[in-house]
């Protein structure tokens, strides 16, 4: 699936995400340094009515957000984490916990552990299009 968004578009990739997505699901957020991945998770955490500012976590790796259901959102920035370090962590399990979680620069080896485990990886790599961006969705 493919959707072209401008800023002002993002609930047509929100919306899809919506259709396309079980209630708990892992997403990798893909797309070079200011392509537009905090900026998906923070139309996505608006869309649940979460009323927090939505910053990239990187001091903290993991920032959890409830929407006015009571529904999880989990944001995850790993950039420059190991995948061993992640594991070691132990923050691995936090993907068994009910409800979205978006990652930021999550490895391919990473989405190969968490695919040999059990879990389903959905992948949106986000290119830059003029002044919007390519959302590309494997759900
Ligand atoms: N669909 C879009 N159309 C136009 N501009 C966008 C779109 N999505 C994001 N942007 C802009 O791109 C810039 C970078 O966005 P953002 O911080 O979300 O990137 P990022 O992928 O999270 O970057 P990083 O890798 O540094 O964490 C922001 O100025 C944002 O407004
Ligand atoms: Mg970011």
């Amino acid at each position: 699936m493919e959707i072209i968004a401008s800023l002002n578009e993002l609930d047509k990739v929100v919306n899809h995400l919506k259709e396309a997505l079980p209630q708990n699901a892992i997403v990798f957020l893909r797309g070079d340094l200011a392509a537009g991945k905090t900026t998906l998770t923070q139309a996505i955490a608006k869309d649940k009515g979460i009323e927090s500012e939505i910053t990239s976590p990187t001091f903290s790796l993991q920032q959890c957000y409830r929407g006015e259901d009571g529904e999880a959102l989990y944001h995850y920035d790993l950039y420059r984490l190991e995948h061993e370090a992640f594991m070691q962590m132990g923050l691995f399990e936090e993907f068994e916990k009910s409800g979205w979680h978006m990652v930021e620069w999550g490895s391919d080896a990473l989405k190969s552990f968490l695919e040999a485990v059990g879990y389903n990886v959905a992948i949106v790599e986000i290119e830059p299009y003029d002044d919007r961006r390519i959302y590309r969705i494997q759900s």
